[in-house]
């Protein structure tokens, strides 16, 4: 083929891939299944790989890509990113129409209804139809330069079409600003994780999205699947359209994701209609929103009203009022979890928020009381956010709500067995030291049951204390022993739950390897570890007899999670429960990841700044090809990949004779 035509090819590939990352993840409707989208993505990497001069920064390959850096760069906006007033009641929102109808003079306006996204705003600078930049608010006048992170969101397009601009009425510079956000499904499964691996929780999903789009390793944030959606469309820092809701139609039009709740409303009337009618419905979106945004639609009337200080007067947020309330702290109460972990919660004067009444919040642990300085007896705020169990805000001090004061101090002794409560200096937490203590029993069963891991539906809380107190089960294998008749002896089980209990627990054999390696309750052993020692072990035996160094193999795994893998299969009481677990047939073998044999016995080392991969990947591409990757050069090293600002590894290198290679040479061998 003619390197014309090669190209030719390419493209041709590259916008049918683009065409269906929009329908996934812009409409979130798929017309091919992710298998057919793999091959379409494989065959565009091997023909770039094949053409390596014919790659472009806008190919769908190149989302993920650039080195860690050491910070952000400051980048200035076109103009300023504002922030809104708030209107907290239908009056306050009057209010504002009056002022806009005064300043500007005319009473017929029409406004734009949109949701307001919880997440974090962001510009995007195109030029010639490709993003350029990707900017913060920042202060609203300098942003930070977090390019590299933005291509990682699959729901923002790299390049658009002329032909897609010229039907959206659109030139090929401008600029877009929206939001940036996570949805809570993905939030909550992340902070599990966080917990899982010792990591401090996020808030909110707004704290996690804030927190990712200024990961300094663009790989993480490509991990966490954010999304964005668009909402004001400018060029020259200046509105494109003469009318809000045309910039938000030539968005969609152009592939941008543009949220599909919004409303042109006549008058402040309907604008109060579509506030109602999404204060309930909000609760059912899958990310959060904290109001509605009005603005005036057309910009000719924006740019009269102007702003005052960092806010426009031709906008207003609308704001729910939060998903909250002010109780009492009664007591502060002990949990202990199944890690031996002691988690204060407040015990609270029952209180009604968002449908539910609350009487149970977290105080997270002891840095948290002190940081909210509460007593008990203290009049709080708790709130319901993101996380599914509300927490304690702040502690409310006036007039009608006297200062608690009753100091909480954590027990010396774990309140479930009375065994030894630890601190280990540099740690957070206070933990039950007792390896038998009953609470990490019912805990790591409630674990071992839950949906992500062995997905025995029915087995709860209530089930768990009474089999676990009875002495029916003392560890997660003995779940595999009940029978029927030990079953129909428990209070509130009839012959109908106890025969739906012993099919989950019947169908969870059949849950493949990493599964059953989560359910073990390894510490900082997580879902996504999980799947790793899976893939690269294909069997459990072969986890169990490996080494830390071995264990280090593993994508993501690192010294500590080694070390407590080995630490786990080296205890003879966890010995014994996976060899119980091996007689009532669990799934101990899985599909070992097939892996390439183009580097089989090769050792690499991996030296300096890398431009083209970052560490991990390359670490990937190397043990996917069959090599290993190690830390430090020997006479055994085959090679050593160096990138720029090299040290003393390379020095060593070129002293034992060592073949030094780059990232294309170290591309071009692992195939
Ligand atoms: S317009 C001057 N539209 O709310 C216009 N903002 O409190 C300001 N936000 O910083 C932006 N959804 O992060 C606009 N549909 C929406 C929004 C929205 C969420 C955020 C944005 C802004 C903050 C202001």
């Amino acid at each position: 083929m003619s390197s014309s035509a090669i190209e030719k090819k390419i493209e041709a590939l590259r916008e049918k891939i683009r065409h269906h990352e929009y329908r996934y993840y812009v409409l979130d409707d798929p017309e091919i299944s992710d298998a057919d989208f793999d091959t379409l993505m494989n065959e565009l990497k091997r023909l770039e790989a094949e053409h390596p001069a014919l790659v472009t920064p806008d190919s769908p390959t190149q989302r993920v890509g650039g080195k860690p850096r050491e910070g952000f760069v400051k980048a200035k906006h076109s103009s300023p990113m504002l922030s809104l007033d708030n209107a907290y009641s239908e009056e306050e929102l009057r209010d504002w129409e009056r002022r806009v109808h005064e300043l500007s003079g005319k009473t017929d306006l029409e406004y734009m209804c949109e949701l307001k996204l919880d997440g974090m705003s962001l510009a995007l600078v195109y030029s010639d139809g490709r993003l350029e930049r990707g900017i913060t608010r920042g202060d609203g006048n300098v942003g930070e330069d977090v390019t590299l992170n933005v291509r990682t969101v699959r729901s923002i397009p790299l390049s658009i079409s002329k032909d897609k601009l010229k039907k959206a009425g659109m030139s090929a510079d401008f600029e877009v600003r929206g939001e940036m956000l996570m949805p809570v499904a993905a939030f909550r499964k992340l902070n599990e994780e966080r917990k899982i691996q010792g990591l401090a929780a996020f808030a909110n999903p707004r704290n996690f999205a804030a927190g990712t789009v200024r990961q300094l390793e663009p790989s993480i944030t490509a991990q966490r699947r954010m999304d964005y959606f668009a909402y004001m469309l400018l060029k020259d820092g200046q509105p494109f359209f003469d009318r809000q809701s045309k910039s938000m139609d030539a968005l969609e039009a152009a592939g941008f994701k543009v949220n599909p709740n919004r409303k042109l409303a006549k008058n402040l009337h309907e604008v109060w209609r579509f506030i109602q009618s999404w204060e309930a419905k909000r609760e059912s979106l899958p990310y959060e929103i904290d109001g509605i945004v009005v603005k005036v639609d057309r910009t000719t009337w924006q740019r009269e009203l102007g702003s005052v200080g960092k806010v426009p007067r031709w906008a207003i947020a609308y704001k729910y009022a939060a998903r909250g309330g002010v109780t009492q702290i009664e007591d502060i109460l002990v949990q202990v979890g199944r890690t031996g972990k002691l988690t204060p919660v407040a015990a609270l004067k029952p209180v009604p928020i968002g449908g539910t009444t609350v009487s149970r919040a977290t105080l997270h642990n002891m840095d948290e009381i002190e940081r909210l300085g509460v007593k008990i007896g203290d009049w709080v705020e708790v709130e319901r956010g993101g996380d599914v169990i509300p927490k304690v805000v702040k502690v409310v001090d006036d007039k009608e709500h006297p200062r608690g004061h009753k100091q909480f101090e954590m027990p010396e002794h774990c309140p479930v067995c009375g065994g030894n409560v630890v601190r280990t200096p540099g740690e957070v937490d206070h933990r039950c030291v007792n390896a038998n203590c009953p609470a990490k029993l019912q805990g790591t069963i409630l674990h071992f049951a839950s949906r992500h891991v062995m997905e025995i539906d029915g087995l709860g809380e209530a089930l768990v204390n009474q089999l676990t107190e009875r002495g029916l089960v003392k560890n997660v294998a003995d779940l595999y022993k009940l029978t029927k008749d030990g079953l129909l002896q428990l209070e509130r089980m009839g012959e109908k739950s106890a025969d739906n209990v012993l099919a989950e627990i019947e169908a969870s054999k059949k849950l493949p390897l990493e599964r059953v390696i989560y359910g073990l309750g390894i510490r900082f052993v997580g879902e996504r570890t999980a799947q790793f020692l899976a893939e690269h072990f294909g069997s459990l035996d072969a986890i169990m007899k490996a080494s830390a160094e071995e264990l280090e193999e593993v994508n993501e795994v690192g010294p500590r999670i080694a070390e407590s893998i080995v630490e786990f299969f080296a205890n003879e009481h966890n010995r014994k429960l996976v060899g119980d677990l091996r007689k009532a047939g669990l799934t101990f073998t899985g599909q070992k990841k097939e892996k390439g044999t183009k580097l089989t016995g090769k050792t690499f080392v991996l030296t300096g700044t890398l431009e083209r991969h970052t560490r991990d990947e390359a670490k990937k591409m190397i043990e996917d090809a069959g090599g290993r990757v190690s830390g430090s050069v020997s006479k055994k090293t085959d090679y050593v990949v160096a990138g720029s600002d090299a040290g003393s590894k390379l020095d060593k290198a070129r002293e034992l004779g060592v073949s030094v290679i780059g990232e294309e040479e170290l591309e071009e061998l692992a195939g």
